[in-house]
């Protein structure tokens, strides 16, 4: 049988050494806790995962040598608002009316059209809310005719490949009864294209990266406002997506690594002889669940 001689063991020898020793080391051991246990943000970081769900701001690390961050939004007073004074005449049956006049067209006539109207549809979707009043937004007007051409040959070049290579058979069979292919005349005859870009970040006035929370959302729903802008002009338009188009167009217009396109849309008037499929929208009872 081993007998331990307590009196000679050496953590009772040194245990003025060992005891503190072995207090910082559970010290350490609990600030790490106590420290996880302030931001449970972290574990969820670590799963990317809330109730299966991909956890929003994830990808935004934190900072170890920031205490206190500083808003990137500079602090305003907050003012009184007695909420909409400037309403349409009709209101929403009215505002609905002009919307569902609105027609995605093909087929462009040259008419021209002022650029201030241009402008101020522009100005409308600027009024656009955005995550974090971060306006990720860029919207750039091509007028010039040869521009026009080489966003066409741009576009034109790999919606071919989209079309006859890389979009599923299903793909293109739905897309069948809108009669598109990959030849956009709409691209030079529309007086106006206009190439909305999100901005995936944006700069802080010390040059570091500003997070653009939810910028797809954002300039989706600006979007959503210049179109019915544009409607109330008077004018028409079609949203496109030119799949794999986005850094060539970006090269094209010199814009920055942070913009992405998003949807290009051309704008005019619709020519003479513009056709559209005979489309049918779902009625209300189909979209709208009432608790
Ligand atoms: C996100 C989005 C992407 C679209 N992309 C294209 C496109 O690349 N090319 C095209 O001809 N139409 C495109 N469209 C237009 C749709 O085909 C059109 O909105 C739909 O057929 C309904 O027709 P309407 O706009 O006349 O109501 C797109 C529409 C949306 C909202």
């Amino acid at each position: 049988m081993i007998q331990i001689n307590i009196n000679q063991s050496l953590i009772v020898q040194h245990w003025e050494y060992i005891l503190p020793i072995f207090l910082v080391i559970l010290g350490v051991f609990y600030f790490k806790k106590l420290k996880a246990f302030k931001s449970p943000r972290e574990e969820n970081v670590k799963s990317n995962k809330l109730d299966g769900e991909e956890y929003v701001g994830a990808d935004y690390k934190d900072d170890e040598d920031i205490d206190e961050y500083t808003p990137a939004l500079e602090e305003s007073e907050h003012i009184p608002f007695k909420g909409a004074s400037i309403t349409l005449p009709g209101g929403a049956e009215a505002f609905y009316e002009i919307v569902n006049n609105r027609r995605s067209i093909r087929s462009f006539s040259n008419k021209t059209i002022p650029f201030e109207i241009i402008e101020t549809c522009i100005k409308a979707a600027g009024t656009s809310p955005s995550g974090a009043h971060t306006e990720p937004w860029t919207f750039c007007v091509i007028s010039d005719p040869s521009i026009k051409t080489q966003v066409r040959e741009i576009i034109e070049a790999e919606e071919y490949l989209n079309y006859t290579q890389r979009m599923h058979r299903q793909w293109t069979a739905d897309l069948k009864p809108l009669h598109t292919d990959h030849i956009k005349e709409y691209l030079t005859e529309a007086p106006y294209l206009i190439l909305i870009f999100k901005q995936i970040y944006g700069f802080k006035p010390n040059g570091g990266r500003k997070q653009h929370y939810y910028n797809e959302i954002s300039v989706s729903i600006a979007t959503g406002i210049l179109l019915c802008a544009l409607q109330a002009a008077g004018l028409s338009s079609l949203v496109t997506t030119p799949l794999n188009c986005g850094p060539a167009l970006r090269n094209l217009l010199n814009r920055p690594q942070n913009e992405k396109l998003l949807v290009l849309l051309p704008v005019g008037y619709a020519s003479e002889d513009c056709k559209v499929p005979n489309l049918k929208r779902k009625p209300v009872e189909d979209i709208l669940v009432t608790y």
